[in-house]
């Protein structure tokens, strides 16, 4: 079976929106069919930006709750095939990125995407932590550690798997051969692909415009009241071109029937979309249905994250054995990179076999 981990940043306030389910938590149930999935709430990333105690607990908190709601919403409690645990209960990721940072070009982190936006905000150097410069040698380090044949994400994260197939290639050509390769002969990282599929690599946000993001205030909650979502949704771009109900509307770039392609009943959409076309249906209408679909989508994952919400112990326990399985797997991987690095202790004096 394929193996691959991915993981979400508890950033903003921890909540997760639907271009988050689409990029990431759908494919991820998708995938798990026949994939050994490694799941992590990537809490040590989230320090490049958030460096308050109780904001980090409670966003760190939040996102488990709403990624293993949607997780068990849909695959059950036993989550078949899925490790799920938070990235700082296997410490031996930062040991992975200390090792993986000898193996790293400076001219490949600073052409990465993150460090380069700051820059071009003209945020100081001084400003930019090393946590942010230096993330995409933890991500590497995150993949790696699995031996990730592939990582399911959004587009905005390609370049992180690009750099972390880098590395591994780089690790594998100095550590590969000759007296310093790995103990079973072969090379010590499998180089990890993105898996990106088209029609979700980015979904835009309800501007109609730039990527769902929660920082840009474009969103669509999954969690939230149902007051909130309607408004979410009655704020969403649909056809500037559009005076009245009865002008013939548009599809192409309506973000309402963008997102219905992916929540609503297929034959109900195309007839929507026949009667928008011709003018037959009023926005507020299509929108109804939108927020309807919405919350029909999610009404299961809507009662799991009471009943999760309602039970500590159990969400403890799923972070638990996922924490044990995946330590087991990483320490592994290390023993092996220890091995191949000649980081030992064998105490054979001088005789390096
Ligand atoms: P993060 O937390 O920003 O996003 C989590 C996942 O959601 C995807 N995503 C989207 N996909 C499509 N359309 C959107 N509007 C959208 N918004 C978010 C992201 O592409 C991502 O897949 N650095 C990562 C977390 C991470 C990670 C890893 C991922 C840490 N280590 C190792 C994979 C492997 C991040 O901050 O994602």
């Amino acid at each position: 079976m394929k193996r691959f981990l991915s993981g979400i940043t508890p950033s903003g306030d921890g909540t997760l929106h639907i271009g988050n389910y689409l990029g990431a938590v759908k494919q991820f149930i998708k995938l798990s069919v026949n994939h050994d999935c490694y799941l992590m709430v990537a809490d040590l990333h989230a320090l490049t930006t958030i460096q308050n105690k109780e904001q980090l607990q409670k966003n760190t908190e939040t996102l488990i709750l709403n990624e293993l709601t949607l997780l068990v919403g849909e695959l059950g409690l036993s989550l078949p095939n899925i490790t799920f645990f938070r990235q700082s209960d296997v410490p031996l990721h930062a040991e992975l990125q200390t090792i993986l940072n000898n193996v790293t070009p400076l001219g490949l982190i600073k052409r990465a995407h993150a460090y380069k936006d700051k820059l071009a905000k003209e945020t100081a150097l001084d400003d930019i932590n090393m946590g942010l410069f230096n993330y995409p040698v933890l991500m590497a380090a995150d993949i790696l550690i699995y031996k990730s044949d592939l990582v399911p994400v959004g587009r905005d994260q390609k370049q992180h798997i690009e750099i972390a197939r880098d590395i591994a290639e780089r690790f594998n050509k100095i550590y590969g051969s000759g007296k310093r390769k790995a103990a079973s002969g072969k090379t010590v990282f499998t180089l990890p692909e993105p898996y990106i599929p088209e029609d979700v690599a980015v979904v835009l946000g309800t501007d109609g415009k730039r990527k769902m993001s929660k920082s840009l205030g474009n969103i669509i909650s999954i969690f939230e009241d149902e007051e909130i979502i309607k408004k979410q949704v009655m704020g969403t771009f649909t056809d500037p071109t559009r005076i009245h109900a009865d002008d013939p509307g548009h599809i192409e770039g309506n973000m309402v029937f963008t997102y219905l392609d992916f929540f609503g009943v297929k034959g109900k959409v195309e007839e929507l979309k026949g009667f928008y076309r011709r003018g037959q249906v009023s926005d507020m209408e299509v929108k109804n249905y939108l927020f309807e679909s919405l919350l029909k989508y999610f009404t299961k994952a809507r009662e799991s994250y009471k009943e999760l919400n309602s039970n500590p112990a159990l969400v403890q326990k799923i972070l638990q054995e996922g924490a044990e399985k995946a330590r087991s797997f990483a320490e592994k991987t290390l023993t092996e990179v220890r091995e191949a690095i000649g980081l030992t202790n064998k105490y054979s004096f001088f005789s390096y076999n």
